[in-house]
């Protein structure tokens, strides 16, 4: 089984990013971590992060045309962007959709996602460890 797992914009930042909201893991440990428990799950594991919508779309379209399962933080976009919502709705194989904080704890503005109503699960507030939670969950479900 293959599993993108896609960055959105500022998330390279991560652990000197507001680091009160977004915890002191830096987004290298991240992609390492994330590696650790696919290598442990048996899996194959793509961690990429862009700042440019764009290239999000295109990734989302390359794991519609693989099948791949997709770990998503869609990050800001996830409150502004229908075109990314629709790539997603593209997704064949489960797409997780993951953020470090949780959303619904914070300002109304991000309560609101366009990924979640076709995401197949949604994960708040898990810190950076929400990833390696999702990755398990897909590597016992993989089809
Ligand atoms: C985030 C939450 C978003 O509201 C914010 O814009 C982010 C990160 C999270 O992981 O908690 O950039 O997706």
């Amino acid at each position: 089984m293959k599993a993108l797992v896609l960055n959105g914009p500022n998330l390279g930042r991560l652990g000197h990013r507001e680091p009160a909201k977004y915890g002191t893991t830096t987004y290298t440990q991240l992609v390492e971590s994330c590696h650790a428990v696919a290598d442990e799950l048996g899996i194959e594991v793509d961690v990429r992060q862009t700042d440019a919508e764009h290239e999000m779309l295109s990734w989302l379209h390359e794991a519609a045309d693989d099948g791949s399962a997709v770990v998503l933080n869609p990050a800001a976009w996830t409150h502004t962007s229908v075109a990314l919502r629709d790539a997603c709705a593209m997704l064949t194989a489960p797409l997780v959709e993951v953020h470090i904080s949780n959303v619904h704890a914070r300002e109304a503005f991000r309560a609101h996602s366009y990924v979640s109503p076709v995401a197949t699960a949604v994960m708040a507030g898990f810190g950076t460890e929400g990833y390696a939670l999702a990755l398990r969950w897909l590597g016992t479900n993989r089809r």
